[in-house]
């Protein structure tokens, strides 16, 4: 994946923040997620290469824009793309932290077409490589962090988000001592987090959705942490029928311990993500004057970086105050 691909896509995630954060605070997250959409596939349009969407919208029976097996852009190299366009539609519409727009690109038929049901999640920074596992206890695996990073348990900072369904993790992590950092939604920000300095979270335990899960993994692939996933079809109403779909489809063991390489099957891997509202990893877009401000992480392994990326559009009068 070269430099100016990666722009490319940068600019994609960019736009579609920018789309969003018009509806930050506005409490209409169908309209945020619509606008996020809309400009992501547009700018997607735009690029010379052949993109197919694994993991998005929905399915195309649902006539959703970016659904799964749509193709977009000009032609030319062929590419799997896993979007989340508004990672977090809640934190968009009531303001709150760390709504993202997202992108993970890696080379054709790498990504997994993971069902649209739940997954077990586990995740943490390259320090963890090895030490944790989706198969262990909570209290292992905070144990294992606290070894690996050097500090004391009582240290330790586990995101998970806040869910009724997370009570007995959430009583079993309390019982080790670590402290717990609860979110409201964006599962992706809180596993992706554990592999970026400044947000003081070190791991990722819970369950969300597996698309969800996909992006993570990418995006700790590439940076060269640690994500594990299993799906979780019993969390979800439709679970028993989405099962029996997911048999037909997905080609993959629906009982496995799923690791980075079987969700992401290509060391070539790059994670976007841009900030629509504020929080920890990024800033949210700011407008002043028609310029506008966006700020991105982008994680690859192609060429082994992680980095920050401030954008500023110039709107008519050229302002740059950010
Ligand atoms: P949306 O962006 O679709 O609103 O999803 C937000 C999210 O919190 C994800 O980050 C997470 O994986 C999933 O929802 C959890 O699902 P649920 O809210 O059903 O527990």
């Amino acid at each position: 994946m070269n430099i100016s691909r990666i722009m490319q896509v940068l600019n994609v995630a960019e736009l579609a923040a920018i789309a969003a954060a018009e509806w930050n605070g506005k409490g209409d997250k169908v309209a945020a997620d619509e606008a996020a959409t809309e400009a992501m596939r547009d700018a997607f349009n735009e690029i010379d290469f052949s993109g197919r969407i694994v993991i998005g919208e929905g399915e195309r029976d649902e006539a959703p824009m970016l659904f799964i097996g749509e193709e977009l852009g000009r032609g030319g190299e062929e590419i799997d793309i896993a979007v989340d366009p508004l990672e977090g539609t809640n934190l968009c519409a009531y303001n709150r932290p760390n709504a993202l727009t997202t992108i993970a690109i890696a080379p054709k038929d790498s990504l997994l077409f993971a069902p649209d049901t739940y997954m077990h999640k586990i995740a943490a920074g390259p320090a963890c490589r090895g030490k944790v596992h989706i198969e262990a206890s909570p209290e292992a695996n905070v144990k294992a962090v606290a070894t690996a990073l050097d500090k004391p348990i009582s240290e330790v900072n586990v995101c998970i988000l806040e869910r009724d369904r997370h009570e007995e993790l959430i009583s079993a992590v309390r019982a080790t001592g670590a402290r717990i950092r609860l979110i409201d939604d964006g599962d992706v920000f809180g596993a992706i987090a554990t592999a970026v300095p400044g947000t003081g979270i070190d791991l990722y335990l819970g369950s969300g959705g597996a698309p969800e899960g996909v992006l993570a993994a990418a995006g700790l692939k590439a940076i060269g942490g640690i994500f594990m996933g299993k799906l979780a079809f019993e969390i979800d109403p439709d679970g028993v029928e989405k099962r029996a779909r997911a048999e037909q489809t997905a080609g993959l063991d629906l009982d496995a311990a799923l690791t980075m390489d079987m969700l992401v099957r290509s060391d070539e891997t790059v994670f976007i993500a841009s900030g629509v509202t504020d929080g920890e990893m990024l800033e949210g877009v700011r407008i002043e004057d028609g310029s506008s401000s966006t700020n991105s992480i982008i994680m690859s392994s192609a060429d082994n970086t992680v980095r920050f990326v401030k954008t500023i559009r110039r709107g008519a009068q050229g302002i740059v105050r950010f």
